[in-house]
């Protein structure tokens, strides 16, 4: 059986399972009984000076019937008082010393002010860690924290190495996506001596538009701001920003905590093929509850035991050679669509998105008594179009063909190298 004991710059959790600091790890009570279900580890609440909430704070994006695709919030950090989120994980660590429990802090950008915060949750929870909340991009961005901090590197810096004068434990930088460049803020976590990074927080966002209060959803009392967005449909921006940092040579070292859009086992495992060491849940939790873990833990581990990893160790960062420039990508690989007509259901759906949304590679056939869809191979580019919106699984799969129709790199291409020789081509045959 595989053993899913993962290790984060030295956080040792009984499995990568971690909840994301957010509103499931808001009390004593949700974070106890998500131990008691199976989960590795918590990020509490973030912590830090008093605030007020608005009401309400949270919208959805509906894709058909699929309900929270995307999930919205217009809410800042805990507004418990600090002293019961301090009792309460110190009592949680007690009870649970095997669990990671990780403070989250957020204070304003004042020396004084970090040393305070770090040296009082670390004497009185017994926490393992840190995560420096450097991402909530709305309320907490306006006064000069979250997002504010993490969209500028020397703050990310700074702010790293006041906590790491004081701290003896861990430090996690959990960064903003709202930057042009991932890897900036995530070389600055290092040199402001950052032990590991998390990413992502949520994309500044603003989910939509009630149409008879003509204000933004979710609204407060008639007006909306814009909020930070997650859930799965953000999980291949947090996908590709961990790939930016694990394949930057700078970063590729740091230990990282993945989160964004996890919700399953599988999404775990992509995380950390791409070099994570754990995950952190939130929008997944907040909508089918703590007990998603029970099949995370069974699916990670059935999944590894049948590929042979014994531990995460076995394939993390396994994907991660295989992120590459598209310059780099092989120009002389060719598929085409394959059609299995036994599979079909003769929706025609694949013919409509060829036809008219890419290149005009199937066509209709008459055959025994049945209308059929074929791939003109000389048009086919194999773009995989017709597979991606197939309602039939395996029904239109993409297969290699040896071509040879462009032997040459793209910089040699680019130079006025090879030709186009052989290339399906909609070369223009309209009168003038
Ligand atoms: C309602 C809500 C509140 C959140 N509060 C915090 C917070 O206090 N501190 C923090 O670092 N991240 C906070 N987050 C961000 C999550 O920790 C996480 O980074 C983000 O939701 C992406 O993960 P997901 O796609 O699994 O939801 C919050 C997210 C939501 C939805």
């Amino acid at each position: 059986m595989a053993d899913l004991t993962a290790n984060l710059a030295g956080i040792v959790s009984p499995n990568p399972f971690w909840l994301a600091s957010a509103p499931p790890t808001n009390t004593y009570g949700q974070v106890a009984r998500a131990f008691d279900n199976g989960w590795g580890g918590a990020v509490w609440k973030t912590i830090g000076q008093p605030i007020v909430n608005v009401y309400s704070r949270y919208g959805g994006l509906d894709i058909g019937t699929q309900r929270l695709m995307g999930l919205n919030n217009i809410e800042l950090i805990t507004d418990r008082p600090i002293e019961d989120n301090i009792k309460e994980m110190r009592l949680l660590k007690k009870r649970y010393p095997k669990h990671a429990l990780i403070a989250s802090l957020m204070v304003e950008s004042k020396r004084e002010a970090w040393h305070e915060i770090v040296k009082r949750t670390q004497g009185e929870t017994g926490c393992d860690g840190f995560e420096l909340n450097f991402g909530c991009p709305h309320g907490m961005s306006e006064r000069g924290m979250g997002a504010a901090v993490g969209q500028v590197p020397e703050y990310c810096a700074q702010i790293v190495e006041w906590v790491k004068e004081v701290s003896t434990i861990p430090v996690i930088v959990k960064l903003t996506p709202n930057v042009g460049d991932i890897t900036y803020p995530a070389r600055a976590a290092k040199k402001g001596g950052g032990d590991a990074i998390s990413l992502i927080n949520t994309i500044n966002s603003l989910i939509g538009v009630d149409l008879d209060r003509m204000a933004p959803r979710p609204h407060v009392n008639g007006k909306g701001s814009h909020g930070g967005y997650c859930g799965p449909a953000v999980k291949p921006i947090a996908l590709n920003m961990i790939s930016a940092i694990t394949t930057d040579p700078e970063t590729a070292m740091v230990p990282i905590s993945g989160i964004g859009g996890v919700s399953n086992w599988r999404d775990a495992a992509e995380f950390i093929a791409l070099g994570c060491d754990n995950v952190q849940v939130c929008t997944a939790v907040m909508h089918y509850g703590f007990r998603i873990v029970e099949d995370m833990i069974d699916g990670l581990s059935h999944w590894m035991d049948e590929k042979g990893y014994e531990t995460l160790s076995d394939f993390k960062g396994k994907a991660a050679p295989s992120v590459t420039k598209w310059e780099n990508l092989n120009l002389n690989h060719f598929m085409r669509a394959s059609i299995d007509h036994e599979k079909c259901v003769g929706c025609e759906l694949c013919y409509i998105a060829c036809e008219d949304g890419a290149h005009q590679a199937l066509k209709l056939v008459q055959k025994g008594g049945r209308r059929l869809v074929e791939v003109k191979e000389d048009m086919c580019v194999g773009c995989n179009l017709c597979s991606l919106v197939c309602p039939v699984p395996d029904c239109i799969s993409m297969v290699h063909v040896e071509n040879g129709a462009l032997d040459v790199t793209w910089k040699e291409f680019s130079a006025g190298k090879g030709k186009l020789a052989d290339r399906p081509q909609h070369y223009t045959d309209i009168e003038e």
